[in-house]
């Protein structure tokens, strides 16, 4: 049995005094339950977030990290200082650092090798651009993004990982996927994992949906089979809005 899991993405938004504000009233909200809970934050709220959820259940990630240990990249972050701090998981390959950063599909790879390396539980996401899918090229590209980062990675390491597939036309535009076509694209990623591993592995992998999931859509997004959690950008911003979303 997956569990589901949500997870937020605050992007480039709050200072430490608004993550510490937010914790508290997320947790006079909170009550524990199957669904795994993390807020993936900017690195100088992490340490605090990290003091505010302990012995709570609710996780700490980071939105990116680099895939050396450490060196001459400045203004980078690597595994090892993520995990000094006590973060649990990482996003990886977000769509916005793939367009503005930089980020390949090899980085995505060095990345994710990196982040078992220092057992960081990694959010790797995927998805196709608008005029990929107008062009009925959505399931070859990500296809190819999910073979890309898996290359060297371990039948061991995939039980760990969480997919998160965001379409980029859907993210903080206001314009979700269908729960039909987020729940095909989510099946077709399981059915790529089974083809490069195995079915028992593809079953263990957690398969998100992300890209404008809010209180008013999220429960058709979770009542489709394939779909075990969602990755929220703008609606994970507000402690009433994220609780809505996770108790589904
Ligand atoms: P959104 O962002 O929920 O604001 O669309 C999702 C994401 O980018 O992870």
């Amino acid at each position: 049995m997956r569990k589901p899991f949500i997870a937020g993405n605050w992007k480039m938004f709050k200072n430490i005094k608004e993550a510490k504000e937010f914790s508290e009233e997320f947790l006079k909200l909170y009550v524990p339950s199957d669904v795994q809970v993390a807020i993936c934050a900017p690195y100088t709220q992490l340490s605090v977030l990290v003091d505010s959820f302990k012995g709570t259940g609710v996780k700490v990630g980071a939105q990116n990290m680099h895939y050396e240990d450490n060196g001459a990249y400045t203004g980078e972050i690597s595994a090892n200082m993520l995990k000094e701090i006590g973060v649990d998981y990482c996003i990886i390959g977000h769509s916005e650092r793939r367009q503005y950063f930089g980020e390949t599909d090899e980085t995505v790879n060095k990345k994710l090798i990196k982040a078992f390396e220092y057992n960081i539980l990694p959010i790797l996401c995927v998805g196709e651009k608008l005029e990929e899918r107008d062009s009925g090229r959505e399931y070859d590209v990500v296809k190819t993004q999910l073979i890309k980062a898996f290359e060297s990675i371990s039948e061991a390491a995939m039980e760990k990982l969480t997919v998160a597939y965001e379409p980029v036309w859907a993210i903080g535009t206001g314009r979700t996927a269908t729960p039909e076509q987020a729940n095909e694209m989510c099946g077709y990623i399981r059915s790529v994992i089974t083809e490069l591993y195995s079915e028992e592995i593809a079953d263990k992998v957690i398969i998100q949906y992300g890209g404008s999931v809010k209180p008013s859509n999220i429960s058709e997004l979770m009542n489709m089979y394939e779909i075990d959690g969602a990755l929220v950008g703008g609606a994970s911003l507000k402690p009433t809005d994220l609780i809505e979303i996770v108790n589904f």
